[in-house]
Order: structure tokens, then C-alpha cells, then sequence
């Protein structure tokens, strides 16, 4: 078992889709083992996006991410963290594989429904900040 974290962005959360999102989820099999509804502030969407920080679309980036409140989620599952990769899909909504979340969800590359950790040290780091009482 390994647990990923995931959060419903602003523009998922705006759009009354935080349940659909949630259902899906369930329904693929995943525990929601934390679960939480916070309006990031600008130094944590930074602190959590640093890896991007060079980025010409970081400044949007945190913008977007500071717009409005985000769901964010820790997620079990048997390879959770590929397992949630595979059910958002590709970053860019107009590429991702029919049914995923983002092109369920998304609008387009910078609005696009979801995050997932992308390997076991990224979610470990993820946790810790946002679930430091399950890591
Ligand atoms: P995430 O971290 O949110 O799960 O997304 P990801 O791994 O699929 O993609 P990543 O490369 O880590 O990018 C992080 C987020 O930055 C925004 N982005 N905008 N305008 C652009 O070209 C651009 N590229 C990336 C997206 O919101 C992406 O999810
Ligand atoms: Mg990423």
C-alpha cells in the first residue's frame, strides 16, 4: 500500500466539482485517508510549487493556485501515486486520455482540475507539509 497526496484546484473546486472528483476517487478504489479545504496563501502556493519557481508560468501558477480554495487530499491505494497519475492524466487537459480527470475536469494547461505527487520522495514532502500527522 502507498498513499499519494492530490488536490481538487481552485477551478475544480469553483465549478461544483470537488464531489464528482471525490466519487471518481472512491470509486476507483482509492481511501481517502486526509482530507481538508484550505484557501492556500501566496507563500504556501510558492513553497509548494518551488520546484517551478524559474518557470515563465510560475507567477500564474501561484496566482491561479491562491484564486480560491482547493480540496486537498491524501489518497491509499496500491500504487497510489502512479494509480492517481494515471486517473488525472497528462498535464494539458487537450492531451489527456479520455475519461481522466483532467480532461473530465480541466479547462486547459494552467487550469486543469488536479495535482497528483509525481514519485515517492515528492509525496512524501507533499504529505509532510499539508498531513504532517500521518507521515
Ligand atoms: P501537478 O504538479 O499540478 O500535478 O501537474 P503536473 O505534474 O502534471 O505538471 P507540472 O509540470 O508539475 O506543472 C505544475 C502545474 O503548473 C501548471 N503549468 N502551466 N502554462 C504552462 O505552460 C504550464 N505548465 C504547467 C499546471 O497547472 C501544472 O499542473
Ligand atoms: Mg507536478
Amino acid at each position: 500500500m502507498q498513499t499519494t497526496f492530490a488536490i481538487i484546484k481552485p477551478d475544480a473546486v469553483a465549478a461544483k466539482n470537488t464531489g464528482k472528483v471525490i466519487d471518481r476517487i472512491e470509486h476507483e478504489g482509492f481511501s481517502i485517508v486526509g482530507m481538508k479545504k484550505i484557501h492556500m496563501s501566496q507563500a504556501l502556493a510558492e513553497q509548494f510549487y518551488a520546484v517551478h519557481s524559474a518557470r515563465p508560468f510560475f507567477g500564474e501558477l501561484v496566482s491561479f493556485m491562491t484564486s480560491g480554495p482547493c480540496v486537498l487530499l491524501a489518497l491509499r491505494k496500491e500504487n497510489a501515486i502512479a494509480a492517481w497519475r494515471d486517473l488525472m492524466g497528462a498535464t494539458d487537459p487537450a492531451k489527456a486520455a479520455p475519461n481522466t480527470m483532467r480532461a473530465v475536469f480541466g479547462t486547459n494547461v494552467g487550469s486543469n482540475a488536479t495535482h497528483g505527487s509525481d514519485a515517492p520522495e515528492t509525496a512524501q514532502t507533499e504529505l509532510k507539509l499539508f498531513f504532517p500527522e500521518l507521515v
